[in-house]
This record gives C-alpha cells, structure tokens and sequence, in this order.
C-alpha cells in the first residue's frame, strides 16, 4: 500500500475501506472480505454504528493490529472535552485496541474546541498516533490551527468529479494538513460511472470509471476512503497503481466540477440541526 507523510512524521495509506451505511450484521463479514481483497486500512466512525462488528472482523482475521491503520471519527454528540475521552475510549473498546491511527472530529459542531483538546491529549499519551477533523471549511480549519499547539494532520471532506474542492485543498497543502476525501463515487449519483468523459479515459487506459475517479484521487495527491459490499469491486477499486492519469485527462475532469456538493451543506442551519439530534 502507498502512503502519504503527515506533519507528525505518521503516514495514511492512500487507499482505506469505508463502512459508513453498511448494516451492523453485514459489516463483520464486509470488512474481512476487504481486508482478503488486500486493503490494509479501515475507516470507521462512532455513529456508523458498526464499530464492535469492525473490530471483531479485525480479530477474526488474524492480522496483527499493527499491519491495520484504524481511522474513527468523534461524534457531535460526543464533542466536549470530557463527552470525548470517554467516547474514544468507548471506540477503542469497540474495535478491541488500545489505540487509534488515526482520529477525527466528525463535524465542526457542538463543542468541538473542547473535543480537539481532548485529542491532542490522547495523541501525547500515545493513545491516538494522529489527529484531525472532518468536514471543516479552510475559516474553521485555520481558525482551529491559530488556537492550538497542534495542526491537525487530516482534514476528510467530500471530495468527487463533481465536487472537487481545489481551493480547499491548496489552503489545507499550506497549513501542512493533509487532504483526504470521503465518497469519492459521490454513491454513483446522476449516472457518475456512466459519465461520458470518465468513460473515455477509462477506456484509453482500459480501465473501469470507478478505477479512474480513484487514480485521478492518487495523481492529486489525495488519500481517500471509498466503499463497496461487492467483492469483485473492492478488488477493482484498489488496483490502481499500474497506470496513470496524464494532465490533459485532469483538465478533462476538471470539467465535472460542480463546485458544491451534491449531498450536503454544512453552512446550512437544517444540517447542523439534524446532526445536533443524532445522539449516539
Ligand atoms: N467524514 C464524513 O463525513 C464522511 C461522509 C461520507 C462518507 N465518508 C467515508 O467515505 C466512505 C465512502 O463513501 P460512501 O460509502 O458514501 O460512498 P462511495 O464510496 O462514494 O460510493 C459507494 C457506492 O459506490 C458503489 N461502488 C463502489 N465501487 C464501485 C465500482 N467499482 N463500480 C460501481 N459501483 C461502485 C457502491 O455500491 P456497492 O457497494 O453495491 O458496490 C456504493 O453504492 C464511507 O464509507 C466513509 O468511510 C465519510
């Protein structure tokens, strides 16, 4: 597996498997064909709700916990400096480790001051090797990095064809944090593995759309974390690394950006109303 240097001297593998939305009783068996496909990192979350399922399918592999990089991410409902400790200590009891690679704040909600003091006291205690947050616009990013001893090493935000977040990633390269994108299928939305201009370069370099959006993810320099419950396709979408995009097929792509996501606003006061009232 490839990686990325952090500002703290860690690495991310370029290549992590997601379980957001995979269903408790289907993960155990999701995340051991993943890691038989060859993925080495697994990204998880407090309210993906699958976190015990995860962990057992660690155990179950038998792979050292050390050749597996462990991402979670700290909920809205556990912001706060004391909600925090005790939810990451809930986390590394559910995935059955006593440490995390990487931790991040799911939300820039709640009190997430008190929660980001929180990590970087686990990160010096060695309980979390790296720490970061998720889904921050650049303002709250630097906000965060001018008020603390510690820049984060990871900021995860969507990041797809059509929402390909340039700006955000040239200020993150500047703070020195590294960009990671979340759903970069943006979950197959308005026809993306269909989409002309994929399938042209897909078929140059014979290789499936999926297998394009990831590699033009890696000619970016940008790690990522993407999802597939089929086994034929988990192996797909790591076996990347023998071909390469060339900067006319970037410009190409360039072409689907949207410039906002298709999902999801974050400055939008219904969001930060509904993920208020996901308590977990
Ligand atoms: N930080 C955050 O707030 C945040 C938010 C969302 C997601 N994430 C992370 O990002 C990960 C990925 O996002 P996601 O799960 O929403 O979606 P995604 O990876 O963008 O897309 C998943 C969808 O694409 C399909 N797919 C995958 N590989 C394919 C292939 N080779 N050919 C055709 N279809 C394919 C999957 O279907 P099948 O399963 O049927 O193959 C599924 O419907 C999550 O699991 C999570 O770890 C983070």
């Amino acid at each position: 597996m490839e990686f990325k240097k952090l500002n703290n001297n860690e690495k991310i593998p370029y290549i992590s498997y997601g379980v957001y939305e995979i269903k408790p009783r289907k993960t155990e068996k999701a995340v051991l064909n993943a890691l038989n496909a060859g993925y080495t990192s697994i990204d998880n979350a407090q309210v993906y709700y699958n976190e015990k399922e995860v962990g057992e399918a660690i155990k179950e592999s038998g792979i050292p916990r050390e050749e597996i990089y462990l991402t979670s991410k700290n909920w809205v409902s556990n912001s706060g400096y004391e909600k925090t400790i005790k939810a990451v200590n809930k986390t590394l009891q559910d995935l059955q480790t006593d440490y995390l690679d990487l931790l991040l704040i799911h939300q820039p909600y709640g009190d997430y001051y008190g929660s980001y003091r929180a990590l970087q006291d686990l990160q010096k205690e060695g309980t979390l090797l790296s720490i970061g947050v998720s889904n921050f616009d650049s303002a709250r990013l630097v906000d965060l990095t001018m008020n603390f001893d510690i820049v984060p090493q990871v900021n995860q935000i969507e990041t797809t064809p059509y929402f390909q977040q340039y700006e955000s990633s040239e200020f993150m390269n500047k703070l020195g944090v590294v960009h990671q994108s979340w759903g970069p299928f943006s979950e197959g939305l308005d026809k993306l593995f269909k989409n002309p201009i994929l399938l042209e370069i897909a078929e140059k370099y014979e290789k499936s759309t999926a297998q394009v959006i990831l590699r033009w993810l890696i000619d970016r320099e940008i790690p990522f974390s993407c999802k597939s419950v089929k086994t034929k396709r988990m192996e797909e979408n790591i076996y990347i690394f023998d071909f390469k995009l060339n900067k006319k097929d970037i410009e190409k792509i360039r072409e689907l950006d949207r410039g906002k996501s298709p999902f999801i606003d974050y400055n939008d006061p219904e969001t930060v109303v509904e993920f208020n009232e996901e308590i977990i």
